[in-house]
């Protein structure tokens, strides 16, 4: 049975405790902080938890809790401060996305799990969802090469509270998501990026709620996003909906149960003659941060990598600051 200790009290923290105590077999919820004076204290009473450590400093949580690891439900500003202080102590850490506020703070990350030798893995939970499997899978054996990846994502999203007044808001709090899922959708990583972002004159958010990407990934493979956050009517699913084109056919993905595909079969004519493709959704997997839990327990049972180990969940938090100061600067960036 591992020691869990959880760091933030907020909606996503109220998420994780529960998720943890849904794994009761393996894990006990030990401890939990907030910085927020009586925050873990109420969110444990709305949720009927009790017998855990509450407080509000790290510190004196880790010397009297003494947890296996660590979960980082904290506003990304706070990710960095939390992760280190655990790392430090030799805890392993599963923190929420995006891993940081900025690449810099996300390689001293990265390097204190390296000093450590302990797991930091970032939770991104959007991979563990047995569609996006079969959708990998359909992709694999429909397309071929692959050179062209397209995702949309449109979603009138009414938050309030900080998204209403954040910069960068789609790229930051959401691209990160999309961004991931192409890099695990392809299995290719970026190059470089143009984007830019913009805020619709009937935009309810102060920063820029749209955005449009074009990413140059591995061998010269094109990934283009468009989304938005203040696109009212038709949404798209949050997953997105994504076209992905190679020389041997395109296969398609509308964020929700429909997977389809068209594999070239004929060498001649204006059209060359396809047949249909299709991949089952067959696994049984746990979605979301259920996954990912399970995902970290994993690999802290058998030493296996998780996805979003934090060496690899790095390369997509790049994609998010490129694209981010792409859209600052006007310019292409490399990543
Ligand atoms: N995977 C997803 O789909 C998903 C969805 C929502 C949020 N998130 C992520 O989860 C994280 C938390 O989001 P949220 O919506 O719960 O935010 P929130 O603002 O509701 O809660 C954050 C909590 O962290 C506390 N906190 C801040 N700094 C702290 C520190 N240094 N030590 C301890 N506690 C601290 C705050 O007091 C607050 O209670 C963010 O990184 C967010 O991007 C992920």
């Amino acid at each position: 049975m591992r020691r869990a200790l959880l760091v933030g009290a907020g909606g996503m923290g109220q998420g994780w405790a529960k998720n943890l105590v849904a794994h009761s077999d393996q894990v006990s919820l030990a401890g939990w902080v907030d910085i927020r004076e009586g925050a873990a204290a109420a969110a444990a009473e709305k949720h009927k938890i009790s017998g855990l450590w509450m407080g509000t400093e790290l510190e004196k949580a880790i010397a009297e809790v003494q947890p296996d690891f660590v979960v980082d439900v904290t506003i990304p500003e706070a990710h960095h401060e939390v992760t280190l202080t655990a790392l430090a102590h030799g805890i392993p850490v599963i923190g929420e996305k995006p891993m940081a506020h900025s690449m810099e703070a996300a390689r001293a990350m990265v390097a204190a799990s390296d000093k450590s030798g302990k797991l930091y893995m970032v939770s991104q939970s959007r991979r563990y969802d047995n569609r996006i499997l079969a959708y990998r899978r359909l992709i694999e054996k429909t397309c071929g090469s692959l050179g062209i990846l397209n995702a949309d994502f449109a979603i009138g999203a009414h938050f309030g509270g900080f998204r209403d007044e954040m910069d960068h808001v789609l790229l930051l709090d959401m691209a990160i998501h999309s961004f991931d899922q192409a890099r695990y959708l392809s299995g290719a990583d970026p190059v470089s990026v143009y984007a830019e972002e913009f805020n619709p004159a009937w935009s309810w958010y102060k920063g820029a709620a749209s955005a449009i990407c074009l990413f140059e990934m591995a061998n010269g493979l094109r990934f283009t996003y468009r989304g938005s956050w203040c696109a009212e009517g038709l949404h798209t699913s949050w997953e997105c909906e994504w076209r992905a084109t190679g020389d041997a056919g395109t296969a398609l993905w509308d964020g929700n149960d429909i997977l389809k595909g068209a594999k070239v079969v004929g060498t001649e004519g204006f059209h060359r003659e396809t047949q249909s493709t299709e991949e089952p959704i067959t696994e049984e997997i746990s979605g979301g941060i259920a996954g990912s839990l399970e995902d970290f327990l994993h690999a802290l049972d058998t030493g296996a990598t998780p996805m979003g180990e934090c060496h690899d969940n790095i390369k997509s938090l790049a994609m998010v600051f490129g694209a981010v100061e792409s859209a600052t600067t006007g310019k292409r960036v490399a990543i």
